[in-house]
């Protein structure tokens, strides 16, 4: 098979991990017969400082022509410090989001047998965690109008959602429910939001549809609190965009390293698969930052995009092989030697 794929290696330890994954997919292309054809373009800041756009057009025809995107990360420190910049490195993404409709992102949460005594939670609490969150991407708060008055002095962000866009998403995670356990958690606020009130009536509303899949409504807070208490008891969560910012990094902890967990981003058209984590820009150019979110973000496109599961799971069984054997950067490396990201990626390569 020929897969075109859009490569958007973005900021910080983002062209450092997408190297790697780059590696590892192209280690198993060669093992299963696939030839791989990667297109770099810019994004972030990066692309700021190359042309003044963080999502340049040319990056947007690059990724709307191929058949999926891999992105590292986005977000330079330098635009973090100054609230008055008026083109930042996350704008980029943000566009990139809206403009290929990318409205889904499924962000799973699981552990590793081998690290199960890395995450800060007890043992007993997180064995056999297993749950996806389907996050809203182009909608809510991200999105609404925003601005300044009263001289500055009054800021506001709204919160807006279309029913239609509610359902959409509500869609694909009755449809991934039924794939799994058949088990939809809905985390909204709506003892105090309108928007929160949408969400829960048109899940409500679904629910016919999918009689098998028992739905449950939870406030934002308390499924903060239960993640980390019981995170074994969910399954499929689906949230608006902002609550499911905060809760999957939340999760994204419980399997040991933020460094570990990948994601999709799903549309109509298009698909893009990213780490869960930021740029990490203490890291950049280190060489010692976590590549294994990003490879198995890697892996969710050999399924995800193009059906290749074996593929997939080509990738899943030699990062777990490398886990046990304590082929790991820093992060997971406690008292023991770290490899390098570069280590990590060559290991995995060659062991496909
Ligand atoms: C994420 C990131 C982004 C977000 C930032 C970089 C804009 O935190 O993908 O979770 O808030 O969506
Ligand atoms: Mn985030």
């Amino acid at each position: 098979m020929k897969l075109n794929i859009a490569l958007l290696a973005g900021d910080g330890i983002g062209p450092e991990v997408i190297d790697q994954a780059v590696k590892v997919s192209d280690a198993v292309a060669k093992k299963f017969g696939h030839e791989i054809s990667w297109t770099p373009a810019l994004t972030g800041a990066a692309a700021i400082d190359a042309v003044g756009n963080p999502y340049p057009d040319k990056t947007h025809e690059v990724c709307v022509s191929a058949d999926a995107v891999l992105f590292g990360a986005i977000g330079h420190p330098k635009y973090d410090n100054d609230p008055s910049a008026e083109v930042r490195p996350e704008q980029g993404l943000l566009e990139m989001r809206k403009k290929l409709g990318l409205f889904a992102n499924v962000r799973p949460t699981f552990t590793f047998p081998s690290l199960i005594d890395k995450s800060p939670l007890k043992r007993e609490r997180i064995e056999g965690t297993d749950l996806v969150f389907l996050r809203e991407l182009t909608g809510g708060i991200y999105f609404g109008e925003k601005g300044r008055r009263d001289g500055g002095e009054t800021a506001f962000d709204n919160c807006v959602y279309t029913r239609a866009e509610v359902k959409r998403l509500a869609k694909k995670g009755f449809e991934l429910a039924m794939t799994r356990s058949k088990k939809l958690c809905c985390v909204d606020k709506a003892n105090v939001l309108e928007t929160s009130r949408l969400w829960r009536e048109t899940v409500q509303a679904m629910e016919k549809e999918y009689p098998e899949v028992e739905v449950s409504y939870e406030f934002v807070d308390a499924v903060a609190m239960r993640l980390v208490q019981w995170p074994n008891s969910y399954d499929v969560l689906i949230t608006e965009n902002l609550f499911g910012d905060i809760l999957t990094d939340e999760a994204s902890v419980i399997s040991g390293s933020m460094g570990l967990m990948p994601s999709a981003s799903v549309g109509t058209d298009n698909l893009l698969f990213e780490p869960i984590h930021g740029s990490y820009p203490q890291a950049a150019g280190k060489n010692i930052a976590n590549p294994l979110a990003t490879i198995l973000s890697a892996a969710m496109m050999f399924d995800m995009a193009f059906g290749l599961k074996d593929e997939a799971e080509a990738i899943r069984t030699v990062v777990n092989k490398s886990l046990a054997k304590g082929v790991v950067t820093e992060d997971l490396a406690e008292n023991k030697k770290a490899y390098k990201t570069s280590e990590v990626g060559d290991w995995l390569a060659a062991n496909i």
